[in-house]
Order: C-alpha cells, then structure tokens, then sequence
C-alpha cells in the first residue's frame, strides 16, 4: 500500500451505478466501439505526421485505432476522450456534475494496492537489454515543424527524494536515441523532485506509462499541492482502490492494468537539445536544453496498444481544462460562493480565456470575482463574468451576454504587466529572442464584468422567451412527410 493513509469516497455526486466503462484503455475502447465512436485505420500510415493528419480529422467525432503504423505490429489509438460528454460518461456522471465529481475524487483520494509482478498485466513482456524505443515502439512526429517523434501521452510517475511519496504528471518527451530522451519540465512538482536528486548529485528514477484509462489520464492532471498521488484521485474516480506493481528495474509503482511502462532515471546535470515541438496554444515552442531519460527496461502487455495525444487537439485541451475548471471554481467559490459555475474556453486553448457564471447580489462583486480569477493561475488572461440565465459553456451567449450588459469604459478592468503564460507567444512581443527567463511570459490581464444591474427598470434587461419553448415537442409534433402541406397546396406550387 502506498504510505498515505485510505481516506473513504465520501461523495455527494455518485457514479451512477454499472456506469464504469473506463476500468481499462481496453473496456474503454470496447464501449467506444460499441456505439460507433471507433474508427479503425486498416491500411498502413506513416509515423511522421499522417498519423497524426488522420487522428487530428477524427478528434472530437471519433476515436482514431492504426492497425499498420509505421509497419509496428503494435496498433496506436488516439482522440478517445476528445469530447466533455464522453469524460462524464467515463466518470458515470452528467456533464454538468463533471467538475463536482473530479473535485470530490481530488478531495477524498483513495490508496492504492500493490500487486505481484506475476499478476501484472503491464510486465508480461520485459526488456532490460538492447533496448532500441524506435524499433520497439510505433512512436509518431506530429507537427510540420516538429523535431522528431515525440511521446505526447506518457503519465510520468516520480517519487519525491525527501518523502518518497509519488507524483503524476504528464510531459512531452522527445526520442532522440534508442534509450535516450529529452522531457520538458516546467516548474511544478516533478521539476522540483529532479533538482532535488540532481543538487545531491542523484539521477531521479520515473517510469513513462503509456496507454491507461480515461479516469486515470484525468488525474494525473490534477492540481494539487505537492506530496498527494495523483493515482489515489484515480483510485477515487474508479471508486475503488488502484491496483500497482512495481517497475522491474527501480521502485517506482505504476498502474498494473497499464498498456505498457519505459522505466528509467533522469540524469543529474545532463542538458541536451530538445524541440522544436507544436504545443498547446498551437505554435512551437522553442529548441533548448532539457533534462535527459536514459531508459533501463521496456515493460508492456503481451500485446499492447500505444496511445499518442495529437497536440492541440480537443484529447490535449479537455485533459488540461477539466482539472483546472474543478480547481478554479473551488477557488472562486471560497471567497464568492455565488459563482455557480466555470468554463475555459477552446478558443482561449482551454487554458487562457475563462467564462463565470455569478449570481450578483451587489454593485461591484463582479470585478473582486474578475480580480479573484486572475490570481488563481498565471494562465489566466482573460475573464468575462456573466449572470446565471447566460450558458457558461456556449460561446454565443457569452458574446451576446458582452454585446448587451457589458461598457468598456465602466465594466473593463485592466491589469498591466503581471505574469502570464510563457507559451503564450505574444508575451513575447518587443523582446529579443534571447530574453531571460525571468522577462518572459509578462502578459497583461483583461476582465469584463458583463453582468447587467442588480436593479434595472422593467423590461430593459428582461431576455425574449416564448411561453412553452421549452416544453415543445417536436417528436410528436412533427408529420414524418410534407403530404398535407402539399395536398392543400395542390397543383398550385408556382
Ligand atoms: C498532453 C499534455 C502534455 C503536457 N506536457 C507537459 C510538459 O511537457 N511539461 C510540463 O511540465 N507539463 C506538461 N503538461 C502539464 C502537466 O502534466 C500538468 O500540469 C500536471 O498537473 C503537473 O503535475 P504536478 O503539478 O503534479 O507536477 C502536459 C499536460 C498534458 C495534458
């Protein structure tokens, strides 16, 4: 077991009950599949860039399943959980229950349960010699400008020096060597692990897991302060406890049912080039010296499936907005307990743009929720806060809710200068290409209160409806054929 304690799933938002297709990537696929959301590639693809062409066509509609790629016997999948709809239906929840539910699995994580190597799935097959990942594994180049194959979907599982307890996360890993590879890490928890080991002169052992559950996928993505297991909040999305092995070649304990593991070490004060890679608000982001995976053994199942995430596409956008949703209305909720509910736009690339429903109760709380929003991430660049009869999650309203409530020179708030997302590029704007760290990622926030009054004369704010839209049933409603409007029109159709 691992070495925090087993808290109960104390939920006010349940499964509902047999509602657990995404045990596995496999059961998952199966129930994707049984309802017409798999579409299977026969013929053989290229690894550098139509894969990803294909699956990029697919997203959002389709699962996307390669069963000849790049001439691997292994097939690779991809886009199967591009849509919101499709990761409450793994949670067993309605969409408008998904952030309750991700936030109460964050809240009340579940330990997990260590197996034997001989039960686990994920070490049927084991390779610890001649290791080459390129010829072992289907591994794609994604985007035109790309440095070449990347693993985009790996759960990068780490133990912190200091407590030993695990963390998950997932990064961008490019494979640049038979058993070497480069990985991006930004500032949070598993940066923080690696210096920790590197300033003791110690490599950091990880595993990169590819191939697991929705659910699983979804809680190595949540925001959590540092020495909390991101596969307990899995246990707790599964409702019940995860089962783990431990890696052949260190100790780190990865999901047994996974597809398969590349267990290695990062080495200490080893820099080598990396990118340029597509990233998430969809340009590139730069060549530079990252840390260095040299791999030690190559676990998988006896016939395991690969899972690449095409970047920027809809699989890359909710497994980030999700969590953060679920985070940022607990947040915003501490202190303004009528804000009801959060969404990240897709075209703010579910990162940058975000939409509030707040039930105002008086003059001025929209902008302390506005000011409230922009400290709770740096991302976060432009706010817009709506009433509770606007939908939160449907562009159009947002706009017609800005075109009729909101003044720029009354209900704009502008901050200048404060820290904003490195990748964004118009951060970047006006410095060298050689900035230091510390000059980028400066952005400006917007917040725009488009909220209409607390008090308003009648009718001014008063939104058009018709009495009974919402009951009208167009099943019963409407003739399956136009046969009595054309019999009354006859002959006379000119
Ligand atoms: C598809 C995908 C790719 C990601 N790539 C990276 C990356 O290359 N480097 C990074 O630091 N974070 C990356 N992230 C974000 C981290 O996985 C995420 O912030 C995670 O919650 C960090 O975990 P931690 O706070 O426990 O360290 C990526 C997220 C997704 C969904």
């Amino acid at each position: 077991m691992s070495s925090r304690g087993t808290a109960s799933l104390d939920t006010t938002v349940s499964p509902s009950a047999g509602a657990r297709p995404a045990r596995s990537l496999r059961s998952w696929l199966e129930h994707l599949s049984a309802s017409g959301r798999v579409a299977t590639i026969e013929k053989p693809v290229a690894l550098k860039h139509e894969l990803a062409a294909i699956a990029k066509k697919l997203d959002g509609s389709r699962a996307a399943v390669f069963v000849q790629p790049g001439g691997h016997a292994i097939p690779v999948v991809s886009g199967f959980m591009s849509r919101r709809a499709w990761i409450a239906e793994a949670m067993g929840v309605s969409e408008d229950q998904l952030l309750q539910r991700f936030r109460e699995a964050a809240e009340h994580p579940l330990a997990w349960q260590e197996v034997p190597a001989d039960t686990a799935l994920c070490q049927q097959v084991v390779h610890t010699q001649g290791i080459d990942l390129h010829r072992l594994l289907p591994i794609p180049t994604h985007s035109e400008h790309d440095s070449g194959p990347y693993i985009t979907a790996g759960l990068v599982i780490a133990r912190n020096p200091r407590t030993g307890i695990q963390n998950v996360s997932i990064n961008r890993i490019q494979v640049h060597g038979p058993d070497r590879m480069a990985i991006l890490l930004l500032p949070r928890h598993l940066y923080a692990f690696q210096r920790t080991a590197e300033s003791a002169g110690e490599p950091l052992d990880v595993a990169v897991v590819i191939g697991v559950d929705p659910l699983t996928m979804l809680a190595s993505q949540a925001i959590t302060p540092i020495d909390h297991d991101e596969l307990e909040i899995a246990g707790a999305l599964h409702g019940e406890p995860l089962p783990v092995v431990k890696c052949v070649s260190n100790g780190v304990k990865v999901p047994a049912f996974a597809e398969i593991v590349i267990e290695g070490r990062i080495l200490p004060n080893v820099r080598e080039q990396e990118g340029p890679f597509g990233e998430f608000p969809k340009y590139y982001s730069a060549r530079e010296g990252r840390e260095v995976i040299e791999v030690t053994a190559l676990t998988h199942r006896a016939k395991p499936i690969y899972h690449t995430i095409v970047p920027a596409e809809m699989e890359h956008l909710l497994l980030g907005a999700i969590p953060r949703e679920a985070t940022l209305l607990a947040h915003l909720q501490r202190s303004h307990p009528n804000v009801k509910d959060v969404h990240l736009s897709v075209g703010g690339v579910c990162r940058y743009h975000l939409w509030i429903q707040f039930e105002k109760k008086r003059e001025g709380e929209a902008k302390n929720v506005i000011l409230c929003a922009f400290g709770a991430h740096y991302d976060i660049k432009q706010v817009v806060v709506v009433d509770t009869d606007v939908d939160v999650h449907d562009p159009a309203e947002i706009e017609w809710a800005i075109a009729t409530r909101f003044q720029a020179d009354r209900d704009l708030v502008v901050i200048e200068g404060a820290q904003g997302s490195p990748l964004d590029p118009s951060t970047t704007v006006g410095q060298p290409d050689d900035a230091p760290a510390h000059l980028q990622g400066i952005s400006a926030k917007m917040g725009l209160d488009a909220t209409r009054p607390v008090v308003y004369a009648s009718h001014v704010f008063t939104r058009v409806r018709i009495p009974g839209q919402d009951s009208v049933d167009l099943e019963a409603l409407v003739a399956s054929d136009n046969a009595a409007f054309d019999n009354y029109l006859g002959d006379v159709h000119a």
